[in-house]
């Protein structure tokens, strides 16, 4: 979609701020508030190597806490040629702020390499979302 060309783009570019010396592996995420705001996260690794965090994650963490809590689109951009789609986990945080947010996700070579267009929810059909917060929760 050449409407979010811009916004991988970013997330290749950012990617090069990764803090990831014991993988190896550089992620880096645009998130597209509704707002037209655009954030950006890192993976950030540790030495305690449980303690790292994922490129989405960065991002979603940074825009919530920027008060934004809508978005339109992320895009994820990997190393590597091959598209990298997020983790699992990062698709449970994602679908907290809307199944319906488009997931662009491209390799190292930006939108001249393979890309992957989704959405939230078809990467995390079925999601857990809060019963207390379902429409149709009888509980
Ligand atoms: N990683 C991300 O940043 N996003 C994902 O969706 C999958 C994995 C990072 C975590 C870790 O720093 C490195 O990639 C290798 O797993």
């Amino acid at each position: 979609m050449e409407k979010y060309n811009d916004l991988a783009a970013a997330a290749c570019k950012v990617r090069l701020n990764s803090h990831s010396p014991y993988s190896g592996f550089r992620v880096g995420a645009a998130l597209l508030g509704k707002s037209g705001t655009v954030y950006l996260g890192t993976n950030v690794e540790n030495a305690s190597f449980g303690l790292s965090i994922c490129a989405e994650r960065t991002a979603v963490f940074r825009a919530v806490a920027d008060g934004e809590t809508e978005f339109q689109a992320i895009a994820i951009c990997a190393d590597g040629k091959q598209p990298t789609p997020p983790c699992g986990a990062c698709r449970q945080v994602l679908v907290e702020f809307g199944p319906q947010m488009i997931v662009l996700t491209v390799g190292e070579e930006g939108l001249d390499g393979p890309v992957i267009h989704s959405t939230v929810s078809d990467l995390l059909p079925e999601a857990f979302r809060n019963f207390q917060q379902t429409e149709d929760s009888t509980q």
